[in-house]
């Protein structure tokens, strides 16, 4: 007998659990007899005492018994001898596994140790300034939010302070009843889905699209069909004549073009919704930060006939780590979508919910935006005043002006060429990420998509420098 020890926790504890697999894997039969505990701590070179309380705890949990006198005996109804899980490869259980397993897995974490001059786009912007009052409004929030469940759809605090923040910033006017919290915009499409897509209908998703959006759609079983994005965001005139029951869209910054979607588009869009009974999914991620003379209200804002269901999160204008976002609903949707969200998980921390309810009341995350937006507008300014210095004949910028990423595409070079200027990047410290994955298929040109939220204006402007002189390296023909 060769007992196994899995180094976790106290020597007895472990002892126990060497011999339980033992019992349980059917090497130790029913009513036979354990080693005796002198011979066995001799023989594992351990304390009497050691074998004799690891005994005990099988004893308590039923597995095997003693009489004064006579040896431990294993119960004669405990073993079924079982196959080990790890030696079985299990074939996927459900629909949804079926369909998960063939997605390919997405992260926004970014690269573990990231290398110095990070492009990543899923950053978000950090202040210390953010986290020291962040901190403090969390401490308050763990005193009074109390210990109780909360409301599963959000508190009515934050649920209120969100409904007065959208009609001031983004042109929505919604009642707090209307807002549902989530934890950010992955579980508003995976509610939303549930609530109104059946297995195997359609939906609609942007072409480039983002990923984890596809990804919540393909799991829930949706039929997908692309529409093409152009400078004046999805071309509606493509739509298909078979409506789908729902549409995901990004209007105010689409993902990850960066194109804004026209009042002329929105319009038709809105139009087509309602004469075709879909529902429209406004992801409206980073609608925040738009660096034009005046933001562009959201879709929702001109919806007369109640088809969008809009989110928004706090990923980009807060932190991503803190999983907080919301659905404003329409009527119709609003109690299904409700307990859609109740049984996906009783409703999100409240103490989170009440510290972020506190600085949205108290105007902290509207001065928190300014700021950021004028940190981020300076960083922009910087990344794009750097790849016009040094990579003026070798990039097109794609038009965009808001968001906390730069789209740029290759004049002269072949994709071989860019997975070794990605790799070469990246022996200099320089983290790129190509754009082709957001697509269905690869478009004709290479680009990347170059997040600038994550470094300051003069480490951007290295970066710059750096991508010059890695697609100098690079360049030469396949
Ligand atoms: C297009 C888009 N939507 C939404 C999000 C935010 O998702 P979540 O709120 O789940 O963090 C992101 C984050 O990068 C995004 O790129």
């Amino acid at each position: 007998m060769l007992l196994k020890f899995d180094q976790q926790g106290s020597l007895f504890e472990q002892l126990a659990r060497a011999l339980k697999r033992e019992i349980l894997e059917g090497r130790f039969g029913a009513d036979s007899h354990l080693p005796a505990t002198r011979s066995l701590a001799a023989a594992l070179g351990v304390s009497r005492n050691t074998v004799i309380a690891a005994y005990e705890l099988l004893r308590s949990e039923q597995l095997v018994a003693a009489r004064a006198g006579s040896r431990t005996r294993v119960m004669n109804n405990t073993v079924a001898p079982a196959v080990r899980a790890s030696r079985i490869s299990i074939r996927a259980q459900s629909r949804f596994s079926t369909r998960t397993r063939r997605l390919r897995s997405v992260t926004l974490s970014g690269l573990k140790a990231g290398p110095q001059y990070n492009l990543w786009y899923g950053d978000a912007l950090t202040r210390p300034q953010l986290l020291a009052s962040w901190r403090r409004k969390l401490v308050a929030a763990a005193v009074w939010a109390g210990s109780r469940y909360p409301s599963a759809i959000g508190l009515p605090s934050l649920r209120s302070a969100i409904s007065k923040y959208l009609l001031r910033r983004r042109g929505v006017s919604c009642n707090p009843d209307d807002v549902i919290i989530v934890s950010g915009t992955q579980q508003a499409l995976c509610v939303v889905a549930r609530t109104v897509l059946e297995e195997g209908q359609s939906a609609v998703i942007e072409e480039p699209h983002y990923e984890l959006a596809q990804h919540a759609l393909l799991a829930h079983g949706a039929r997908l069909t692309s529409v093409r994005v152009d400078s004046e965001g999805l071309v509606t005139a493509e739509l298909p004549l078979r409506p789908p029951r729902l549409i995901f869209v990004t209007p105010s910054h689409q993902f990850p073009s960066g194109a804004v979607l026209s009042l002329a588009r929105r319009l038709e869009l809105l139009k087509y919704a309602a004469a075709n009974d879909c529902w429209i999914f406004e992801d409206d991620y980073d609608g925040e930060f738009q660096y034009g003379n005046r933001p562009l209200p959201a879709l929702r804002s001109l919806d007369v006939g109640e088809r969008v269901i809009y989110s928004g999160s706090f990923s980009k204008t807060l932190f991503p780590g803190l999983r907080l976002g919301y659905i404003v609903c329409p009527t119709g949707l609003r109690n299904d979508l409700c307990m859609a969200k109740a049984l996906e998980d009783l409703g999100c921390s409240s103490v989170e919910q009440a510290a972020l309810a506190a600085f949205l009341e108290s105007r902290q995350y509207e001065k928190h935006l300014r700021k950021s937006l004028a940190e981020l507008r300076n960083r922009r300014e910087a990344l794009l005043d750097g790849l016009s210095r040094h990579l003026a004949g070798d990039i097109d910028i794609a038009d965009s002006s808001s968001g906390m990423h730069l789209v740029v595409w290759f004049r002269r070079l072949s994709y071989r060429g860019l997975d070794r200027l990605v790799a070469h990047a990246l022996e200099q410290g320089l983290g790129i990420y190509p754009i082709h994955p957001f697509y269905q298929s690869p478009p004709p040109r290479p680009g990347l998509i170059l997040g600038f939220a994550g470094l300051s204006p003069a480490q951007l402007h290295t970066a710059a420098a750096l991508l010059a002189g890695c697609l100098n390296k690079c360049r030469r023909p396949d």
